[in-house]
């Protein structure tokens, strides 16, 4: 007889996970958003330093960590939450606000952890198409709200589709959310956005105890091999409860020494956003060559619909043989598209030779 596993796990969507991780060197991983650069040499000594006392039990309350973001930010320790990943705060966010009955407001395609929230909590999952332009449909996401609602989540800039709203736009739609709705802006890529700052959205804080703004070492700080995120939140409630749905010690001793030092140097995180944009810049203008039209990116990846004679899988397969790594639409929520991430300026030259190759 096989395992009987809970109807928990039968409605649970298995993650997309990027393949290649086996390919080793030399095969360009634009498939994860990943940073294309190493961690600092500073970085990588913090984490080894870490390494020598793990006989230890990491700081449970993260305390270090969380006095360096609050340094940076402006937010007072006690509503900050941490994670092993920003997956970690988003998946004990749905524990701790969800359940059957309970309704969860989303766009789609958007983040592919979200459905995973509703699944796994028994809560109905509301999805909000994308407007045309593949951006944020808010007035249509705010109409969804009701009695029922506790969590509504804002992806900005959104991942798959790279495109960002701007702050007046986000300030505005989480001012029509009622106060028992938790309201998280996941800005995993804020960095990257151009139309705004990212203290912009911290301000807005102090006015609504309800918002969380969910950030991570993942992405322009090139940490994801450790798994540290965090959440600004607007009150103390809310990292309080994601704190106890998880196991204590969620954050290991290296991920919180590294992002520590990975903070303190801002102007390495300007870089890597300068050369983000260029390689906006000249991907979107490679991808032009083809006749193909980027939609307008504020993140570390591009996304476009291939044109109409192609299929997905064939060009997804192509590109790969030609040593390139890119994700296809289809696991993300819109078949036709793909989701390249910005690599080294080599890598984005060897993509867009290989698209020009398969199409
Ligand atoms: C929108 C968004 N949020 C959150 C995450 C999670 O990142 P991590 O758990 O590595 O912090 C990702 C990762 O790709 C993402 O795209």
């Amino acid at each position: 007889m096989a395992i009987e596993f809970s109807e928990r796990i039968k409605r649970i969507p298995v993650y997309p996970v990027a393949d290649g991780y086996s390919l080793g060197e030399g095969v360009a991983m634009l498939a994860s958003n990943e940073s294309p650069d190493p961690p600092l040499p500073s970085v990588v000594r913090a984490a080894q330093r870490a390494l020598q006392g793990v006989n230890r039990y990491p700081d449970p309350s993260n305390s270090r960590l969380k006095a360096a973001l609050s340094g940076r930010y402006g937010v007072r320790p006690e509503r900050i939450a941490i994670g092993n990943g920003s997956c970690d705060v988003l998946l004990a966010a749905g524990d701790a606000l969800l359940e059957p009955g309970a309704e969860f407001v989303y766009a789609w395609p958007s983040f592919s952890v979200y459905p995973h929230l509703a699944a796994a909590s028994g809560a109905r999952a509301i999805t909000v198409a994308l407007r045309d332009d593949h951006f944020h449909d808010l007035d249509a996401m705010a109409t969804e709200v009701t009695a029922a609602t506790r969590l509504v989540i804002v992806c900005n800039p959104n991942n798959p589709t790279s495109t960002a709203l701007p702050f007046t736009e986000i300030a505005a739609f989480v001012e029509r959310i009622p106060p028992h709705v938790a309201v998280i802006v996941d800005e995993a890529y804020c960095e990257f956005n151009l139309l705004s700052d990212p203290q912009d959205t911290v301000d807005l804080l102090d006015r609504h105890a309800n918002l969380v703004l969910l950030r991570t070492f993942s992405k322009v700080y090139g940490l994801c091999g450790l798994r540290v995120g965090f959440a600004l939140c607007g009150s103390e409630a809310f990292p309080r409860a994601v704190d106890q749905v998880r196991q204590p010690f969620f954050c290991n001793a290296a991920a919180q020494a590294a992002a520590i030092e990975a903070l303190a140097h801002q102007d390495a995180v300007a870089e890597r956003v300068e050369r983000a944009i260029v390689a906006r810049i000249e991907v979107e203008a490679g991808l032009a060559e083809l006749g193909i039209e980027a939609a307008p990116s504020q993140a570390n990846f591009c996304w476009f619909d291939l044109p109409e004679d192609c299929e997905e899988q064939a060009v997804v397969r192509g590109l790969a043989e030609r040593g390139v790594l890119v994700r296809a639409g289809g696991a993300l929520g819109r078949a036709g598209a793909l989701r390249v991430t910005y690599g080294t300026p080599a890598q984005n030259a060897r993509f867009l030779d290989a698209l020009a190759q398969v199409l």
